[in-house]
């Protein structure tokens, strides 16, 4: 049934994202020191691996001022320029990450102290929650501010999410060509600019997993690899049930299959080449049920009409690699995921913002953003331990809504690492105690044009205690 408040229109007005300057080419010296280290017959087989088998070709690396709070502002301080809107018109800076800068503190109020010193404002009257659910949890800060807009219960024009990460693995593990960094800010409103949500028709599921997770006190996180591509794709498969059933009633298409209704398949990208096992998960379940597509399927990929392929997993495997190959999952697959993955290829992981990279990188590499105007996407959120969300979205006018901004990014101001200064902002700053007590060590590039992680607070005794504060400022260029 709706009512008043459930029919708003609400969505994402503007995204922006930011990435460290840092980078490392998995194709260069760390190919060839690596390649002996991992076991691999050869530095061309392990960059094969890494570039057309795992799909990426470099990854972001933070600074030693650098990390999950910077980053997250300087996005946020992207989005409102790009958008053109004042600050204090935002009245919730809700931050979705999975690698937060203190075990208390929300993310969200150092950002928020960094907006007010870059922009010159007092922001007191906002809410600044932080949601932690591995990569998911930027999606849940999404849902949440969105609710607020259909509720009615927003108090100023816009609500800021920003999903923020570091990703890191231990070095020499095969996670170690997964990782990255980078934020992706969103302004969500009422009538917005650039994708308006469909209301209504989200499949959310959860279920306890070990898949991956990063237990107190380890700074890396840890993966059961082949296993976590198994719960990500079973989580989504089911996710995707629950939306096709109420996407299908709320939109009154009913019977469509989920590439019938969405244009564009956009996925949480861990690394590129997920977002083909997603797909193929996904339209595999949806045209195997389409009783119009079995002669072609018959043709293309005969094991997925097989009844053994529910019960037996090498049966599943077996068909979606002969599907993969198949020129209507090809040209499906180029046209409508693809280009939401040129970003990935060369930033890598940036877990809870991956999804949103996604949606960036498919605005990025548009031909003509003015056709996407009208055209769904379907987003398909996942995080580990684990729960799915898809949901979907209409583009309103893209064109004059996403200001690009990332390739230029990547092609101009980048510097590339050797592997030593990397492994050693990897270990992060010497201390004899807690890390998240040791001062940041020193900058490979001086920071400058962006926010900097500055010291971090040693006082403790009766006058004045900010022992492991982390004090953030602007550093001009
Ligand atoms: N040329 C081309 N392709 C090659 C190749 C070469 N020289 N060598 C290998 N390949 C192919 C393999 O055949 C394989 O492809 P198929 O699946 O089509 O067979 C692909 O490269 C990967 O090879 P491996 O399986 O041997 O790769 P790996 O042992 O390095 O593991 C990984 C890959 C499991 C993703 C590992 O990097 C990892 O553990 N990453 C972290 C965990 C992760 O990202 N999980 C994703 C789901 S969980 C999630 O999404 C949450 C999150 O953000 C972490």
């Amino acid at each position: 049934m709706q009512n008043g408040s459930s029919s708003r229109t609400v969505g994402i007005d503007a995204i922006a994202v930011h990435v460290p300057r840092l980078y490392l080419d998995l194709r260069d010296e760390w190919a060839r020191v690596r390649a002996p280290e991992l076991g691999e017959a050869s530095v061309e087989q392990l960059v094969g691996k890494v570039t057309k088998g795992v799909g990426v070709t470099e990854m972001a690396v933070p600074d030693a001022h650098e990390d999950s709070a910077t980053l997250a502002a300087m996005a946020a301080v992207k989005a409102i320029t790009h958008a053109g809107i004042d600050p204090r018109d935002v009245g919730t800076i809700a931050v979705g990450t999975e690698t937060t800068v203190d075990q208390s503190k929300s993310i969200g109020a150092y950002v928020l102290g960094m907006i007010e010193e870059h922009f010159g404002v007092e922001l007191r009257r906002v809410g600044a929650p932080q949601f932690q659910f591995a990569c998911i949890g930027a999606t849940y800060a999404l849902e949440s501010a969105v609710n607020a807009f259909r509720a009615g219960e927003a108090t100023k024009p816009y609500s800021l999410v920003i999903a923020t990460d570091v990703s890191k693995y231990p070095l020499k593990s095969a996670g170690e060509y997964t990782q990255g960094a980078g934020a992706v800010a969103m302004l969500v409103s009422e009538s917005p600019r650039l994708l308006a949500l469909d209301a209504r028709v989200a499949g959310t599921i959860t279920r306890d997993e070990r898949d991956f997770f990063r237990p107190n006190g380890l700074s890396t996180a840890v993966v059961d690899g082949k296993y976590s591509i198994d719960v990500y794709l079973g989580a989504i498969a089911e996710a995707t049930e629950m939306y096709l059933e109420r996407a299908r009633a709320e939109l009154g298409r009913p019977g469509a299959r989920i590439d019938e209704l969405a244009d564009h398949l956009l996925f949480h990208v861990p690394f590129p080449r997920m977002s083909e096992y997603a797909a193929l998960r996904v339209l595999g379940e949806a045209w195997r049920a389409d009783g119009s597509l079995r002669a072609a399927l018959a043709a293309a990929a005969p094991q997925l009409l097989s009844p053994e392929l529910e019960r037996d997993p090498a049966v599943r495997k077996e068909a979606e690699k002969a599907l993969a190959k198949s020129v209507i999952f090809r040209e499906c697959y180029e046209r409508r995921i693809e280009p939401s993955l040129a970003l990935s290829r060369r930033i890598g992981n940036i877990y809870s913002g991956s999804m949103y990279l996604a949606l960036a990188s498919l605005l990025e590499t548009a031909a003509d953003r003015a056709a996407l105007a009208g055209s769904r996407a379907a987003f398909f959120s996942y995080g580990s331990g684990a729960s799915a969300r898809v949901f979907s979205g209409v583009f309103v006018d893209p064109q004059r809504a996403y200001v690009p901004h990332v390739t230029q990014a990547l092609d101009g101001a980048r510097v590339p690492l050797d592997v030593a200064t990397y492994e050693r902002l990897h270990a992060g700053p010497s201390s004899d105690g807690p890390p998240s007590l040791a001062q940041p060590g020193k900058s490979v590039l001086p920071p400058a044009g962006e926010f900097a992680l500055a010291r971090i607070g040693t006082d403790q005794g009766p006058a004045r205690t900010d022992l492991g504060y982390r004090y953030y400022e602007w550093v001009a260029s």
